[in-house]
């Protein structure tokens, strides 16, 4: 089956890229991609399936159900761009003025079409079902739970997602077990003074002053707080206050993200930053207030399911084309909330050294497409025929 495989990727690549520039060329941002769930919906229906649409927003659901009853795996895509102005000059160059897909997005979907077309082959000679997940709204961490709170990871065994990787190079495979990705918390400081002439700073609370304290004094909280074994990143990427030169203003704003691989670590970093931003507003005659949002849990990969995925990186590309990946990104990524539902994993899929994601000159590189597609097929029949019943 191996060379089929293979043969059978080669005949649809033409169509797949094809579908990748198109998707490339007509962006939507999270929550508008009406477009390209309409697009997937379509073409898995022309492979006779039954896909269910609308699933936490623009999601789209289809189960290649195999000959006979058995495990369920689910394969996920997200299908959502950003809000990025894109200054590629490819002749495939987005369309949608403001709107780009810089991460690469517009290759997972088409991949995942291209899966979706060679498993509703496979699986006529196989028990189990596979499960199709094209998910919207990953870059503003929306997606994932909604569509699980619409029961699209009901009745699932595992899932698996990729995601292209620049560090690698095009079409090898990146596998980690474990913690892989980091947790994305963000937070609002609001310091209460009061506000003077500034050429009377006696008398008031300077939330100026203040703010610029717990700014410095956070610094700590990851350099003398924590193990440094535990990865930790805490950015005040926000700083406001004030609107004139010579007033001292009632109140100053700060915001910013942390991301950690354990909720653990996230705990005891949003406890140091209450506890530093209650002290400072004491010593400063001043109150503060923090509001602290939970986003998107760490990537955790569960150790058996990255096994499975690595055999079928080394079936697909050969044992030199397969690599572990030895440190974890402190990037975020929401299908962490998959993984809470189904143990599963995320794994790389190379596209080289090009614009770096997130950026105007990004483009997902086709050349890692037959990997992609050829990786997401073997780790989804391997693991039916894993844990089918054997006759
Ligand atoms: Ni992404």
């Amino acid at each position: 089956m191996s060379d089929q495989l293979k043969e059978r990727i080669r005949q649809l690549l033409p169509r797949t890229i094809e579908t990748r520039r198109h998707l490339h060329m007509h962006p939507e941002l999270s929550d508008h991609e009406s477009e390209t769930a309409a697009l997937v919906a379509r073409r898995l229906r022309e492979l006779g399936l039954e896909p269910r649409t609308g699933i936490g927003g623009h999601g789209v659901v289809a189960d290649i159900a195999g000959r006979a009853p058995g495990p369920t795996i689910a394969l996920r895509a997200d299908m959502d761009a950003l809000p990025i102005q894109e200054e590629t000059g490819l002749p495939y160059a987005s369309v949608n003025p403001g709107v780009m897909h810089a991460c690469g997005h517009d290759g997972h979907t088409a991949m995942m079409l291209a899966v979706a077309e060679i498993l509703s082959e496979e699986m006529r000679t196989r028990a189990g079902t596979v499960r199709l997940l094209f998910q919207p709204a990953e870059e503003t961490v929306g997606g994932a739970p909604r569509m699980i709170a619409d029961g699209a990871l009901k009745g699932v065994q595992t899932v698996i997602a990729l995601h292209g990787w620049r560090h690698l190079p095009v079409g090898h495979i990146g596998v980690m077990a474990g913690p892989s990705m980091a947790g994305a918390d963000v937070f609002d400081i609001t310091v209460r003074g009061h506000g003077a002439h500034a050429a009377y700073p006696h008398q008031s609370s300077d939330p100026i002053v203040t703010a610029a304290r717990i700014v410095t004094a956070l610094q700590t909280v990851v350099s003398r707080e924590m193990d440094p074994l535990d990865p930790a990143v805490l950015t005040v990427a926000r700083i406001s206050g004030g609107t004139a030169y010579n007033i001292i203003p009632d109140t100053a704003h700060l915001a910013g993200t942390v991301r950690t691989l354990s909720r653990d670590v996230a705990d005891r970093i949003e406890a140091a930053m209450r506890r530093i931003v209650e002290g400072e507003c004491v010593a400063a005659g001043a109150t503060g207030e923090v509001v602290y949002h939970r986003g998107s849990p760490p990537v955790v990969n569960d150790p058996a399911i990255v096994e499975l995925v690595r055999e079928a990186g080394v079936l697909s590309v050969g044992p030199d084309a397969v690599t572990d990946l030895l440190r974890p990104s402190m990037g975020a990524e929401d299908f962490a909330y998959m993984l809470r539902e189904a143990p599963g994993a995320m794994y790389r899929l190379g596209i080289g050294d090009g614009a770096p994601g997130h950026n105007a000159g990004f483009d997902f590189d086709d050349r890692a497409i037959p990997a992609g597609i050829e990786t997401l097929c073997r780790s989804a029949l391997l693991f039916v025929e894993r844990h089918s019943a054997r006759p």
